[in-house]
């Protein structure tokens, strides 16, 4: 399975940008191609040093991140001092810190064992490389916006990609040994002989101690490979050879062999397989609650017609008192009871709606092609964008939901709506950041970064939020479709399974269920940096999870409603956002079998991580279980008669 059959917008750009007559007014910004006369120079930027996984075991040994020019490594740096190539939001809050470098490079000049420079590596520095080169780092570099990476063969489809980076070092079982020599092999396509472009760059590093060229020219190969000792001064001569390969790939599929899709057929296999399964249970489950509901209301109304026309049958009285004592007809005077906590409540389902919208936009755009790999980190802008402009949504959905639930503390509305979660949020991120900062790791956004989030936050998230809220007040409440008791209704004891703990736990495995495939996919793209762009799936599975989220957490709400429960409020919610108590234990799982963080820091981090993902997550799908649930609720009590 090709690529293009994944993701067809991706496809139809590539056939756009390919025609370039055609195509030149339809470039997005920063995907328009560089073209680079012969001998013309071709920028080489360096991005921070990451951990990936081990080739022998797939583990990972560290999530924390260095910057290229952190003291220890000794990297040779461009004169007179190496500069911030400037980011996109997303692009820095990921972690990408790419900056200039001494590498020269003039398209289509092949270079031969050419000297950067002499550095001296102490012991502290020799001990730190080396702890990095037994967990695996590999170096990330962007020749003209392209990672250079090591050519891969997937053992499963014999097919050859490109990774994303390229070792550090090496060990065997005696020592580490540092790469102090790249071999860059850059393939470029030429449009004409005075325009060509880079469509491929693959780096062989090597480790070396004789440096000098010898008579052929070919930079001491064969020598014993260099080690850093921990007792001494090591000096280390940092050398690189260029090779410029013409290649027939065309500009807008240079990044196809990035985009490696380790065995397609087990992904789709997998997702139909659990689309079928998810879809086949909620149109069951709907069905089934559809009929049953049409004879409950069709019950309960004939029986409301008995009584009105029937004034002196006995019999018919009795029949209808015995009938009736059962049903989720009987709460109808309490299931619009304001639940308990309805400030809390509303705040959460404001930011659930949020999020809603804000991650059904995201996966669009990104459907649409329109962030492509090129434009890092576009993913987390457009998202934090999307976030902050759609605070309007949130203060709206949050002050509307209030207001209905007859909350009086508006004030209180206003101001926790935009800066409960968020604060949340972002005082989580705070504290996991200074243990990157403790670390020294590039993974540590800036304190600068830091500023211009806040100043977004306060500047537009929080107005709009505001202004939604104002609107929010001024709309007319949500009415019940039947009148509250002035008493409390009695509540049955329940039976096992509708407890909270129980129903929660089944209830929340089928969304997580919807999703597991994908999350799967999405975890080793965060922590082992593969690029993502599987938006198609991704698209698929959120609408997925949407179905089964409401399904299950109505059906839910059914059979709390005929027990006669009617505190469904915040079960609805709790039991719909139980699915993130699922995505939590998932990516504890994954903890345990694919990483193997050594330190305290790497552990706290990862488990930070996770779980403000798994809160957002939680709001997000208990907001649609209680959308869903509030929608249903409406109208079953809608369309029967009470006198
Ligand atoms: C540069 O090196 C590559 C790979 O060895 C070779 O194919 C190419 O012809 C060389 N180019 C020049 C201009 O020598």
């Amino acid at each position: 399975m090709r690529i293009k059959d994944l993701s067809p917008s991706a496809a139809l750009l590539a056939i756009i940008l390919a025609a370039p007559e055609l195509s030149s007014a339809f470039y997005l910004p920063g995907v328009a191609p560089t073209s680079y006369p012969p001998g013309g120079k071709v920028p080489l930027n360096v991005n921070r040093l990451t951990p990936v996984g081990s080739q022998q075991d797939g583990q990972l040994r560290s999530i924390v991140s260095f910057d290229y020019y952190h003291p220890a490594f000794h990297f040779c740096r461009p004169e007179p001092k190496p500069q911030y190539v400037s980011e996109s939001l997303g692009s820095i809050l990921f972690g990408d810190r790419i900056m200039t470098s001494p590498f020269e490079l003039s398209m289509g000049v092949n270079e031969t064992c050419k000297q950067l420079c002499e550095k001296k590596f102490d012991q502290s520095s020799a001990h730190f490389v080396n702890r990095r080169i037994a967990q695996q780092f590999s170096l990330n570099w962007l020749v003209d916006g392209l990672p250079a990476g090591q050519l891969i063969e997937d053992e499963v489809t014999k097919t050859k990609f490109y990774s994303g980076g390229f070792a550090l070092g090496s060990n065997d079982d005696k020592a580490m040994h540092l790469n102090n020599h790249y071999d860059i092999l850059i393939d470029y396509h030429e449009l004409s002989p005075e325009q060509r472009r880079v469509v491929g760059v693959i780096v062989q590093p090597s480790s070396r101690v004789n440096q000098m060229a010898d008579t052929s020219g070919r930079c001491g190969d064969g020598g014993p490979p260099l080690t850093l000792s921990e007792a001494s001064e090591t000096p280390v001569t940092w050398t690189y050879s260029v090779y410029w390969r013409p290649s027939t790939t065309a500009w807008a599929t240079r990044w196809d062999k990035y985009l490696h899709v380790f065995d397609p057929k087990i992904h789709w296999f997998s997702l139909i397989n659990s689309a079928i399964i998810v879809v086949f249970l909620t149109i069951t489950v709907v069905s089934i609650l559809l009929r049953t509901l049409k004879k409950d209301i069709a019950r309960y109304n004939r029986l409301d017609n008995i009584n009105l026309d029937d004034l002196s049958g006995t019999s018919a009285a009795i029949e209808d008192g015995v009938q009736e004592d059962s049903g989720w007809k009987l709460v109808h005077g309490d299931v619009f009871r304001t639940p308990s906590h309805p400030l809390l409540l509303s705040v959460f389902l404001g930011n659930g709606a949020q999020l809603f919208v804000m991650t059904g936009f995201t996966i669009a755009f990104a459907l649409l092609g329109f962030l492509s790999p090129s434009n890092r980190g576009s993913l987390g802008t457009i998202a934090i964008l999307l976030y902050t402009v759609l605070g309007f949504i949130g203060g709206y959905t949050s002050a509307r939901v209030y207001k209905s639930f007859g909350g009086d503390r508006w004030k209180m509305n206003i101001a926790l709506t935009p800066i409960m979660v968020p604060g949340i949020v972002f005082a989580t991120f705070f504290i996991l950041n200074l243990f990157l900062w403790a670390k020294q790791s590039s993974g540590a956004v800036p304190f600068t970064t830091m500023l211009v989030i806040v100043g977004i936050w306060f500047l537009i998230s929080v107005p709009l939020s505001f202004a939604g809220s104002w609107v929010g007040f001024r709309q007319p409440p949500i009415t019940p479709p039947v009148r509250t008791n002035q008493i409390p209704r009695q509540i049955p004891p329940s039976s096992t399974y509708m407890r909270p703990i129980p129903s929660m736990l089944l209830v929340g495995i089928l969304p997580f269920g919807a999703i597991f495939v994908e999350l799967y996919f999405i975890m080793s793209s965060i922590w082992f940096s593969k690029v993502y762009y599987m938006f198609g799936f991704l698209f698929l599975c959120y609408g997925l999870m949407i179905i089964t989220c409401a399904a299950v957490t109505v059906l839910m709400v059914y059979f709390l409603l005929c027990s006669e429960n009617y505190h469904w409020h915040w079960r609805a919610f709790m039991t719909a956002g139980a699915s993130a108590g699922y995505v939590f234990a998932n990516a504890l799982i994954y903890w345990v079998s694919k990483l193997q963080l050594g330190g305290l820091s790497g552990s706290v981090l990862y488990i930070g991580y996770s779980a403000l993902i798994s809160f957002l997550f939680f709001i997000l799908t208990g907001s649609i279980g209680f959308f869903a649930s509030w929608g249903f609720v409406q109208k079953i009590y809608g369309s029967i008669k009470i006198d």
